[in-house]
């Protein structure tokens, strides 16, 4: 069984994939992580280096290869990987998979990620809370269609780590 877990950058899906992870005893994978081991540099140093397009190429390459493991996995994808290619449809079709969107609104995740911007290259170049609220609506209105196709939606506004982590077991028994 493979847990995928979908949300926007800041939402907390590696956070909350390593405690879930913890819980189950299943392994936990960060595809960003993933990506970076396997080409031996950073998210950022990828996107600088070869540009988006390679990026988003690789992404669907090891999200494929990681799908198709047969170990017990949590898996946290990157902001993006939904929203490209067929990787929504590889996800939704694989009967090994559920899949949540962790959701978090627009003001708390302009917060969370303000100070977070440096490591991420999309909104790196943001340089006021303002501007990154303006580009998180914008963008968040575009993704949103394919998270929404997640298995189940979670609205995670003001809840803790815990409640969270309930609430994600809950569905799995
Ligand atoms: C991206 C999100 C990042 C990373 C890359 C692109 C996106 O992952 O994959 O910077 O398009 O939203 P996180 O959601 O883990 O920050």
């Amino acid at each position: 069984m493979i847990i995928v877990l979908i949300g926007y950058m800041g939402s907390g899906k590696s956070t909350i994939g390593k405690e879930l992870a913890t819980a189950l005893e299943y392994n936990f994978l960060d595809l960003d992580d993933y990506i970076s081991d396997k080409e031996k540099r950073s998210v950022s140093e990828i996107f600088e280096s070869k540009g988006e397009i390679y990026f988003r190429k690789k992404e669907t390459e090891y999200l494929n290869e990681v799908l198709n493991s047969s170990e017990n996995s949590v898996l946290a994808l990157g902001g993006g990987t939904p929203c490209y290619g067929k990787n929504m449809d590889l996800i939704i079709n694989n009967a090994n998979v559920t899949s949540f969107y962790l959701k978090l609104s627009i003001p708390l995740l302009s917060k969370r990620l303000f100070t977070e911007r440096e490591q991420r290259p999309l909104i790196s170049h943001l340089n006021s809370e303002t501007e990154l609220l303006e580009f998180i609506g914008k963008h968040l209105f575009e993704r949103n269609q394919y998270y929404s196709r997640s298995h189940i939606t979670l609205n995670t506004d003001h809840k803790t780590k815990q409640d969270i982590l309930e609430e994600l077991v809950g569905h799995l028994v």
